[in-house]
């Protein structure tokens, strides 16, 4: 087993070397451990890809498809993704120059940073926030600059964005969001976008913003992207992983102004080459034909979410209404102090089950915990039995 020449262990990246690992990571593989726990840690559909989508890439490997595909993915896929926007937000991208697929929303996430962030550039980061966004903007040499919204129900408000642009992010060059959140399930109305998105045009930011839980929105609310008032401006990142249970087939999608798509796709490029063959036609199938697929998923979603708001809040846990996604993000109650890594490690030590603590998803999120409702109903009820003891116990 080869080790690395001591004398070479100073010459790894330093920007990498100093990237920290992933807590979510690490708790999630400690708890793992725990016998019997059920873990409501990760954001990870609990069905399987629908068998139409399959059959498509089972035909596309039978068929020999299994040679270099054109580096922003193939006219069909970019004309499914087209269509899917414009049915869905209205907004037209050409597929021959606007969109770009991807390795996954990561992916996309990697090429969205590369290329519009240079060493030094701030970007600004609303928080509690997946915190895979700040391994990717670090390792870009950018800046990455916390908003905290937990003051205003999770969500950035134009007020908050104009008062951090005249203090710590002043001179910032773009600003994040995702919605539906992940992990606090929050939803940017119409309104709320178009302030936010008078105050990007008056500062002249880029905006990247993260759909990939769009099809998961609960309670007949509608989603809205900042694409329908700002599309001059805005780069659209999503995928497939979640609205149609394909983490593991790596599908995701950039869309945005030809201008800066064309660097958008060089990057891409140099990246990856292009996205698997195969995984290209069961992408095209699930957008073409799989219409139907999302309601089933919301459904199921929705239900779950029912089953466990009502269940925490029953036993003291209170959050903002979570209205999309797959999360919910409960503050804790008083009675347990706010150490939310401590409450939640020995909430699954002593009732075995796993929550992820709010504190890892950057700040505003002390004192919350997330929990996951993509699981089966019957864990999440069993989970809501456990927690309802475990509270009523102390
Ligand atoms: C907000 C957000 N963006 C992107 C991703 C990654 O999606 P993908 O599996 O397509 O890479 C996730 C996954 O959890 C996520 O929560």
């Amino acid at each position: 087993m080869p080790h690395l020449a001591k004398s070479l262990s100073r010459t790894i990246n330093t920007k990498i070397a100093q990237l920290s690992d992933s807590q979510i990571t690490t708790f999630n593989n400690q708890t793992s451990k725990i016998p019997g726990i059920i873990k409501l840690t990760i954001g990870e559909p609990d069905v399987n890809t629908p068998e139409h989508v399959k059959q498509a890439a089972i035909a596309d490997i039978e068929k020999d498809d299994s040679h270099y595909a054109p580096e922003a993915g193939k006219p069909e896929l970019l004309t499914a993704i087209s269509d899917y926007l414009n049915d869905s937000l209205g907004v037209f991208f050409d597929p021959a120059t606007e969109i770009c697929a991807t390795v996954g929303a990561t992916e996309a996430l990697n090429v969205a940073f590369m290329t519009l962030l240079n060493p030094g550039d701030k970007i600004l980061v609303p928080t509690p926030v997946w915190g895979v966004y700040f391994g990717i903007i670090e390792m870009t040499g950018a800046v990455p600059v916390e908003v905290d919204t937990s003051q205003d129900g999770f969500l950035l408000t134009a007020d908050h964005l104009k008062e951090v642009l005249a203090n710590e992010g002043k001179g910032a060059k773009a600003v994040v969001l995702t919605d539906p959140s992940n992990p606090t399930g929050r939803v940017y109305s119409k309104q709320d976008l178009l302030e936010l998105a008078q105050v990007i045009t008056d500062n002249n930011l880029f905006a990247i913003t993260d759909e990939i839980y769009a099809e998961l929105i609960y309670n007949d609310k509608k989603h809205y992207s900042l694409t329908q008032i700002i599309p001059e401006r805005t780069l659209l990142l999503s995928g497939l992983s979640k609205s149609f249970a394909m983490t593991g087939w790596r599908i995701g999608y950039i869309a945005g102004p030809k201008e800066i798509m064309k660097s958008v796709i060089k990057v891409n490029s140099f990246l990856i080459t292009a996205v698997t063959d195969n995984v290209q036609a069961a992408a095209t199938e699930a957008l073409v034909h799989g219409a139907a697929d999302y309601p089933i998923a919301r459904n199921t979603y929705e239900n779950r979410l029912n089953i466990i708001e009502t269940g925490l809040r029953k036993c003291g846990f209170s959050m903002a209404t979570p209205e999309g996604a797959f999360y919910i993000f409960a503050k804790i109650p008083t009675k347990f102090g706010q150490d939310d890594v401590k409450f939640a490690t020995d909430l699954a030590t002593k009732a075995k089950v796993a929550l992820m603590p709010g504190s890892y998803f950057g700040q505003g999120g002390q004192g919350y915990v997330r929990l996951s409702y993509a699981a089966s109903t019957e864990d999440l009820e069993e989970a809501v039995r456990r927690i309802t003891a475990y509270v009523n116990d102390l």
